[in-house]
């Protein structure tokens, strides 16, 4: 019988998961089954113990359940414990191991797949929730000149920003303290989208030659790219390619195979319609 995984989430119909790992397990010839699960919004927990009771293996954890898949976990990645959240659970006996693949998958998108090297930048992280969270210290690892957070509760950023304090200075406020300043990177990691909203971004933060970075994805220009676009940012990429890394990063831990990503990639983009 195939190794059986899975993604928990609620809502899960729409997940692109279950299509990447499948296109990665047919690429490796890795004999396993991945299918999305909805788990209640208060049954997590149940739902993990049915899974494993059925033989899972390993698991990817989706909105709303990264904190609780964080607190349920017996043993934690560092990358996870500094996120305080977890996207991929691996069970083995008793043990649940949480691990946090989304920083990583954000990083390799950046640098390998667009090419951009993340050294002596100029980085601000836009919002200062769970996605945020999640990036930081991946973002810090690969030695930027700075990092700043910029949020709508100017303590959020704060807070966050003081809590890696000891892996770099890290600085942070208001978007509008953003003024006057200037970025290489900029990376939104708000959920302004999913409400339409537009953030309030100060004009000329974009130095020449700036990337802007959406987490979102969608059919359609994100709100932020289009921003971007507007104030002449040439480069701009939308999370689809964070999406398939930290998935091939998740079947890394898994499978100890590292899948090769860049046809996937273009194989969803394409069903996107972009
Ligand atoms: P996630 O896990 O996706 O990060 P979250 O923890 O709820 O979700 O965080 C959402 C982030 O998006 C926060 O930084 C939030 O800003 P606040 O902390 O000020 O609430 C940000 N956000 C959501 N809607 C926004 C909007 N319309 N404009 C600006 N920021 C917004």
């Amino acid at each position: 019988m195939s190794d059986l995984y899975c993604v928990f989430g609620n809502p899960i119909a729409h997940s692109k998961s279950p299509a990447i790992h499948a296109a990665f397990a047919a690429a490796t010839g890795q004999d396993m089954h991945y299918e999305a699960r909805l788990a209640a919004v208060d049954g997590f927990k149940p739902a993990i113990s049915e899974f494993v009771a059925m033989g899972g293996k390993g698991a990817n954890v989706t909105v709303p359940f990264k904190e609780e898949a964080f607190r349920l976990a017996t043993r934690l990645s560092e990358r996870a414990s500094r996120a305080g959240a977890v996207n991929t659970l691996a069970f083995n006996g008793t043990e649940i191991f949480g691990d946090n693949t989304d920083g990583a998958g954000l990083v390799r998108d950046i640098v390998h797949n667009l090419g951009v090297s993340l050294a002596g930048k100029r980085i601000l992280l836009l919002g200062a929730g769970g996605a945020s969270r999640g990036v930081i210290a991946p973002l810090l690892a690969e030695r930027p000149a700075s990092l700043f957070i910029a949020n709508r509760s100017a303590g959020k950023a704060e807070a966050l920003a003081a809590s890696f304090a000891d892996m770099a200075t890290v600085n942070a406020g208001n978007f509008a303290k953003t003024e006057d300043m200037i970025f290489d990177l900029v990376i939104n990691a708000t959920s302004a989208s999913l409400s339409g909203d537009a953030l309030p971004l100060p004009n000329g933060i974009f130095a020449e030659g700036c990337v802007a970075y959406d987490m979102m994805y969608g059919q359609s220009e994100t709100p932020f790219l289009a921003q971007a676009r507007e104030q002449g940012v040439v480069q701009r990429a939308d999370g689809l390619g964070m999406l398939v890394e930290q998935a091939a990063e998740a079947f890394f831990v898994w499978r100890g195979v590292r899948p090769a990503t860049r046809q996937v990639l273009a194989d969803l983009r394409s069903k996107l319609g972009q």
